[in-house]
């Protein structure tokens, strides 16, 4: 096998996730792939093509909405603007060092960017939710303005169990913030939105 460079930046996600089955770090993406990204999200937006999110098979419109308001486009990597090229460049960089240095076995991907409108949310949840149990890890990088304030609300709440007794944290969705969290472990939810609130997020997935 060839050497592999150590990489402190896919190291301090891989000690987030044993320690503590989730990783919150601010710089994976560079400041200037974000606004690209950002700006693709926004041209596709405006382009209409994002569609109201559904549940599991839950038909009932009204149902949906009470658990979540996001609106979505799935990305696809085989027809990616540039921007996008080089999101998938990097996520797929670092799937190949999570399946060489900790044999995840990730094979499969997805990625959707969301829209949260002002007032929508996304209530507690687990991410194999859809019944898919292929989903190891999720990933969200929040593609919001460089001055969003915490009072916009929005936050991420993560669950976590402390000796049997749970806590939650509350992540902000600042710009270019990229939270990756165990998909089978971690119970979260969106807390309501006072502004547009805008993301990319994806699973990377392994056989089952
Ligand atoms: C999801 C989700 C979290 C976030 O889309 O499943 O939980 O912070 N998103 O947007
Ligand atoms: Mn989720």
């Amino acid at each position: 096998m060839d050497d592999l460079q150590v990489n402190p930046l896919y190291e301090q996600v891989i000690d987030g996730l044993m320690e503590q089955n989730y990783c919150i770090v601010d710089h994976f993406f560079s400041k200037e792939e974000v606004i690209a990204l950002r700006e693709t999200l926004i041209v596709k937006y405006e382009e209409d093509r994002f569609r109201k999110s559904a549940i599991g098979n839950q038909a009932n419109e009204q149902i949906v909405g009470a658990i979540r308001g996001d609106f979505i486009l799935w990305l696809d990597e085989s027809g990616a603007t540039t921007a996008e090229e080089d999101f998938f460049a990097k996520i797929n960089d670092f799937v190949n060092y999570l399946n060489r240095t900790c044999y995840m076995g990730i094979n499969e991907k997805e990625f959707h960017y969301a829209v949260y409108p002002e007032g929508t949310f996304y209530k507690r949840h687990l991410d194999t939710f859809q019944n898919d149990s292929r989903r190891k890890l999720s990933i969200v990088c929040y593609l919001n303005d460089e001055d969003w304030q915490p009072e916009y609300g929005g936050e991420l709440s993560i669950y976590l169990d402390e000796n049997g007794s749970e806590k939650a944290i509350d992540v902000h969705p600042m710009q270019g913030r990229m939270v990756v969290f165990e998909s089978q472990l971690l119970e979260h939810e969106v807390k309501p939105v006072k502004k547009e609130r805008l993301s990319i997020t994806g699973w990377l997935k392994t056989r089952g």
